[in-house]
Parts: C-alpha cells; sequence; structure tokens
C-alpha cells in the first residue's frame, strides 16, 4: 500500500523533472551540437571511425536541436545568432543577382540552414509555404523573412498536392512576384525545402555565367512513351481521407495546343529572366498551362518543353540531360542499387545520411536533395559547415564574426 502510494506521488515528480530536464536540454544544444560537428571534416573524407563516433554522438545529442523565433522579434539579433551573411562577398557575385523560389511545408530548422546557406543581400528570395502547412510553422517562416527587405512570401499561397498542378502553380505565383521586384536579377532557380547547395553562391554564378553562358538550363528529353500518361489522361487533385492526392480519371486529354511537343523532364532549373517573362506573357506557354492543369506532374514537363522552344529567349536547342541542377539519389529500379543511399528513402528519393557526404561534396551539381533534420541532422550539419567554410575561403572581404557558423 505504501510503496503504491509513495509512486503515485513520485510519478509525477519525475515527469516534472524530466522535462525541466530535457527543457533546460534545448538551452545547452550549441555546445553539444558543436561537439558533433567535430568529426564532419573526417566524415567527409568518408573515415569510417569518425562516422561511427559522430553517429553516436548524433544519437546522443543532436536530436534535440530546434531554432526558436521569439514573439516579437529582434531581427538584428536573429541574423547574428543565425550567421546570415549580411553583405556581398564579391563583386562578382554583387553584379549577379539571383533570385529564388524556395517552396517549403516542414522543418523551420532545414529551412533556416538552407537559407542562410544561400542568402546573399544582393539576392531576392521568394518563399512559398504550402497551405497544408501548420499555423505554427507559417508564422515563424513570416516571421524570419519580415526582417529581410529581399525575402518575401509568394502574394498567393497554394495548398500543395504532391504531383499535382498546385506545385507548378506555386513557383508560377512567385514568377509573377519576382518580376514585379525592383532587384534587377538576371536568373531564377527553384528550390524546396529539403535542398541543400553544393555549390557557393560565386560557384553557381560562374556555373551559369560561363558554363552555360547564361542560358536557361532545364534538363530532359522528348517525352518518352512511358510517360505518356501523365498527359494523355486528365487528373484531378482530391481530398480523401484528409489528405489531398490526385487520381486519374476515365477521360483522354486532347493533343497538347499548338502543335506543341511534349518534353519530360526535371522540375528544378535554373532561368533567366527575359525566359520568365516569356513564360507569363508568351500565349503559347499561357496556353500550355491552361491545358496542364489536368495533368500529372505538370512540373516534369511544363519548362522543358517551354524550353525547347526555338524562338523562346536564352534556350540552347538540341540540349537533353546537360546540366547540373542537383544531386539525387533515385531508390532501385531507377537508380543504383550498390551503396546508392546511405541514408533511408522517401518518396523514392534518398535522405542523405553522414556516409553520403563524401560523395555529395564531389558531385558537380549545384544542389544536393534530399536532406532532413529530424532524421539525419549531423549530415546537415556537416554539410552546412563545409559549405559555409567554402563560402567563406572565397571571399576577399573582411570575414564577419557571426558568418562563421555556432552550430
Ligand atoms: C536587438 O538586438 C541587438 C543586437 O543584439 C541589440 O543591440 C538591440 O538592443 C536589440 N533591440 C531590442 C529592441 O531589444
Ligand atoms: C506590380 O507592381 C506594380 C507597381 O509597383 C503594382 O501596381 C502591381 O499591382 C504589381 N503587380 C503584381 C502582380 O503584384
Ligand atoms: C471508362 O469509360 C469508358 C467509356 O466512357 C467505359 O466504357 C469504361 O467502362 C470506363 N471505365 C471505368 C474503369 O470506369
Ligand atoms: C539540332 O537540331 C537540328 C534540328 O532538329 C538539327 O538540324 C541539328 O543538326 C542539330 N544539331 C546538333 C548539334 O545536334
Amino acid at each position: 500500500m505504501n510503496k503504491i502510494k509513495y509512486f503515485l506521488i513520485a510519478l509525477p515528480a519525475f515527469t516534472l523533472m524530466y522535462i525541466i530536464i530535457s527543457y533546460s536540454g534545448k538551452h545547452i544544444e550549441q555546445p553539444e551540437q558543436q561537439s558533433c560537428t567535430k568529426y564532419c571534416p573526417e566524415i567527409l573524407q568518408g573515415k569510417e571511425t569518425a562516422l561511427q563516433a559522430g553517429e553516436q554522438c548524433e544519437k546522443e545529442k543532436l536530436k534535440l536541436f530546434d531554432i526558436q523565433i521569439p514573439n516579437p522579434i529582434n531581427c538584428s539579433k536573429i541574423k547574428l545568432e543565425l550567421n546570415f551573411i549580411t553583405s556581398s562577398l564579391s563583386e562578382e557575385e554583387a553584379n549577379y543577382p539571383l533570385a529564388y523560389i524556395i517552396t517549403i511545408h516542414k522543418e523551420f530548422e532545414m529551412f533556416v540552414k538552407l537559407l542562410r546557406a544561400i542568402y546573399r543581400p544582393e539576392n531576392v528570395y521568394c518563399i512559398h509555404i504550402d497551405q497544408k502547412s501548420s499555423k505554427d510553422y507559417q508564422r515563424k517562416v513570416k516571421s524570419l523573412s519580415d526582417c529581410f527587405n529581399n525575402i518575401f512570401l509568394a502574394s498567393k499561397m497554394e495548398y500543395v498536392v504532391y504531383g499535382g498542378f498546385s506545385r507548378l502553380q506555386a513557383d508560377i505565383n512567385c514568377m509573377k512576384d519576382l518580376v514585379n521586384t525592383t532587384v534587377a536579377w538576371k536568373a531564377v532557380i527553384n528550390l524546396c525545402g529539403q535542398d541543400f547547395p553544393i555549390k557557393t553562391n560565386k560557384e553557381i554564378i560562374s556555373y551559369i555565367k560561363h558554363k552555360w553562358r547564361g542560358k536557361n538550363i532545364t534538363p530532359g528529353i522528348q517525352q518518352p512513351w512511358y510517360m505518356k500518361y501523365r498527359t494523355e489522361y486528365s487528373y484531378e487533385e482530391k481530398i480523401k481521407d484528409g489528405e489531398a492526392k490526385i487520381y486519374q480519371l476515365n477521360q483522354t486529354k486532347d493533343a497538347p495546343p499548338m502543335g506543341l511537343t511534349i518534353y519530360f523532364g526535371t522540375a528544378y532549373y535554373v532561368l533567366t529572366r527575359q525566359f520568365v517573362k516569356f513564360v507569363l506573357e508568351d500565349k503559347r506557354s499561357i496556353t500550355l498551362l491552361e491545358w496542364s492543369r489536368d495533368t500529372y506532374s505538370p512540373d516534369e514537363h511544363y519548362w522543358v518543353t517551354l524550353n525547347r522552344l526555338k524562338d523562346a529567349p536564352n534556350t540552347i536547342p538540341n540540349v537533353t540531360w546537360d546540366g547540373d541542377i542537383r544531386a539525387v539519389v533515385w531508390a532501385p529500379p531507377a537508380g543504383p542499387t550498390l551503396d546508392g543511399c546511405n541514408g533511408h528513402y522517401a518518396n523514392n528519393i534518398c535522405v542523405y545520411g553522414p556516409r553520403d557526404l563524401k560523395w555529395i561534396i564531389q558531385q558537380p551539381d549545384m544542389f544536393a536533395n534530399k536532406f532532413e533534420q529530424t532524421t539525419n541532422p549531423l549530415t546537415v550539419a556537416c554539410m552546412e559547415q563545409w559549405h559555409r567554410e567554402r563560402v567563406l575561403s572565397q571571399t576577399s572581404e573582411i570575414i564577419q564574426s557571426h558568418w562563421h557558423l555556432k552550430n
């Protein structure tokens, strides 16, 4: 009897203690995170002992990482604390502003890490928040964005359905806002919340300017027979069991409008400002957009189809899969089976683990996908540490102390 009483009193007390300990854990996370990132340089070389030590450290310490956005927010303080680079790092970069479209729906920490990796004061950023994400998430993204005069939320935001037209519409919404900004951006790049750059801002600009002579980059080919189902039938976005999905209808579609040849390729691109204007204004672009409304995954045909039109601005005829936009490891059978992915697969794409880092940093691509803060925090931490050091090593400007990542 006494034992039970003791237990009933002790249980709430221990629960309370546990909450206090876990909570206070969040405030000592920075030095702890640092203690895991000390393994990063050797992890990037694929050294087994460092990989094991890092993974153990990650298990014990890294999962706590959590970025707080106080309300009200002190913008100058948060820019310092989150290590944002607050001035241009070279003349070449300052003279070649980029626009970014970032579509996100989860993991605020991952968004901050991506943003601070690509942020430069001369660039401009349109953030599209999926309307199915939580109100708290949307508030955090908005209050952080409001701290910067070159970061804004899309004026119209969609409820995004995987594989649906809404994903394409989100980019179009941002483009409409971006052509209206005063920033003289030269090219736009779209990203999702699970991307992370391999190249630095300087290297991205050099890649676009020199390797591609400032042309559009949309890797792809004429639509192969096994992709025809995407545009031969009508599809519809529907909410079923509380989840929005795309469904094929028993209805065949008309042939593509205006004699257009449909291509198939990447949903992720580099597009010049003139081409974006063409997308928003040309009769073919507008008609193709309308026709694409009930197709499957239209973002994988829309950009590449328009960028194969001979008279569209800044296209290169006869390109196919050229263009190192992003390093992605697909699940078998499409992708490699031998040691292809050392993390786990999500939607048939590898979410990278620490053992993938050595391979990632050797890729020629501008970005890699996917990274996930909640399941693979060490991978993200090592990746951003490596990237930031590379950025700082390429500048001749005076490096401000808060540009060094502390966590
Ligand atoms: C905001 O943070 C900066 C830098 O830490 C500090 O100097 C300033 O006093 C803060 N402003 C307010 C209103 O707290
Ligand atoms: C573009 O900017 C102009 C002038 O600043 C404004 O009147 C117009 O409403 C804007 N258009 C869009 C689509 O935001
Ligand atoms: C699809 O439509 C055709 C013609 O309208 C009909 O014959 C067929 O039974 C339909 N199939 C399904 C699965 O509904
Ligand atoms: C590009 O395509 C055109 C027309 O389709 C063709 O005549 C030309 O030979 C091609 N050029 C190259 C380099 O493949």
